[in-house]
């Protein structure tokens, strides 16, 4: 059999961190609002330089790093982002070009905040066919390019960033399975009208659109079936879990999953305070942090979720 393992991972934060009270400063909002409603207390906001492909490509260098290898030793790019630099090319491309490497397929997908898991899932697949070794994955968004910072339900929520690992194959796991979903008919929960200069918008802004309460309700019940789901295809209980790794919307979200799972929050892996909603960026960035910090190790088993605007969710069991 062939596996897909993490030989690496990286991340990027832009520079400038703004916080609660320097929102509170334009916006009708405050600090204890921000904080009991969400966990969250900063976030990073991206300059004009540090685009989808900047960060990822920031982000790519050091998985790179990490995992010993160059950017010749790729032979795949896969970037899960919502907010790309342009129309065209696409991100990974662009990325593909910083890196300063040719001749190898690179894609996007645009599956808002779950792309990461999906992009690790389609990654998965085509290393256990052996058709390809080694794959860059990518989850990278700017979501604070598309929101409404006159619109307090929605620009306190979002931060941006980027999150990176590296897959190859090998013998064992790995990548143990991932599983994918979509409800297209909750379209009007969460949305953005739409990123290309001169499509119609009709009557609304092109910026994130959201029915807070409706994605929390479907949020706290979809994650809690997917970990569930995960956990029974693969003949497993809570206890072989060593490390949630959530993505990072809502502390209160992550709670009920946890919860869901009977996990205590120390197993957990929590950068919503410091990150807010990184969209695709939000898994790795937090995978990244955990593991250069020393807390998750070689051998344990971690299990990872994310939902977006689709809606779209899934999770992934990995043996780090
Ligand atoms: O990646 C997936 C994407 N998104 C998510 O997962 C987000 C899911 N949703 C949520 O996290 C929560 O629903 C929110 C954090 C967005 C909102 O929390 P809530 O507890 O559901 O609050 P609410 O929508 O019920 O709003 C309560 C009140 C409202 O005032 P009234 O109508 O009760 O007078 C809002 O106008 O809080 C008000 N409010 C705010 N007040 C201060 C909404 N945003 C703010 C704000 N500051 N930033």
């Amino acid at each position: 059999m062939i596996y897909s393992r993490i030989v690496g991972t990286g991340s990027y934060l832009p520079k400038r961190v703004v916080t609660n009270d320097e929102l509170a400063q334009t916006v009708d909002t405050s600090d204890e609002w921000i904080v009991s409603r969400t966990g969250i207390r900063a976030r990073h906001m991206s300059n004009a330089e540090e685009t989808s492909s900047y960060m990822g490509y920031q982000a790519s260098l050091r998985a790179l790093e990490a995992a010993k290898l160059s950017a010749q030793d790729l032979n795949m790019i896969i970037v899960a982002t919502t907010t790309p630099d342009k129309g065209l090319p696409n991100t990974a491309c662009l990325l593909q070009e910083r890196l300063g490497i040719t001749d190898i397929p690179a894609f996007d997908i645009t599956v808002a905040c779950a792309g990461f898991v999906y992009a690790l899932s389609v990654a998965d697949q085509y290393i256990r066919t052996g058709m390809v070794k080694t794959i860059l994955v990518v989850g990278v968004d700017v979501l604070t390019a598309v929101t409404n910072w006159q619109d307090r339900n929605t620009c306190v929520l979002f931060g941006d960033g980027a999150g990176v690992v590296i897959l190859q194959a090998a013998d064992k796991p790995g990548i143990v399975s991932t599983h994918l979903h979509a409800d297209g008919r909750q379209k009007d929960s969460l949305y953005i009208p739409s990123l290309l200069p001169g499509q119609r918008c009709e009557d609304e802004l092109p910026y994130i659109h959201m029915e807070g309460k409706e994605v929390f309700k479907f949020a706290v019940k979809a994650l809690g079936q997917v970990v569930e789901e995960i956990l029974a295809a693969n003949g497993l209980n809570q206890d072989a879990i060593d490390w949630l790794i959530p993505h990072q919307a809502n502390l209160r979200i992550i709670t009920a999953t946890a919860e869901k799972l009977k996990l205590p929050m120390d197993k957990v892996v929590v950068t919503v305070d410091k990150h807010a909603n990184t969209s695709a960026a939000s898994v790795p960035l937090a995978l990244d942090e955990a593991v250069r910090d020393g807390r998750i190790k070689r051998g344990q088993t971690l299990l990872l979720e994310a939902i977006g605007g689709g809606f779209v969710w899934g999770a992934a069991l990995i043996i780090y």
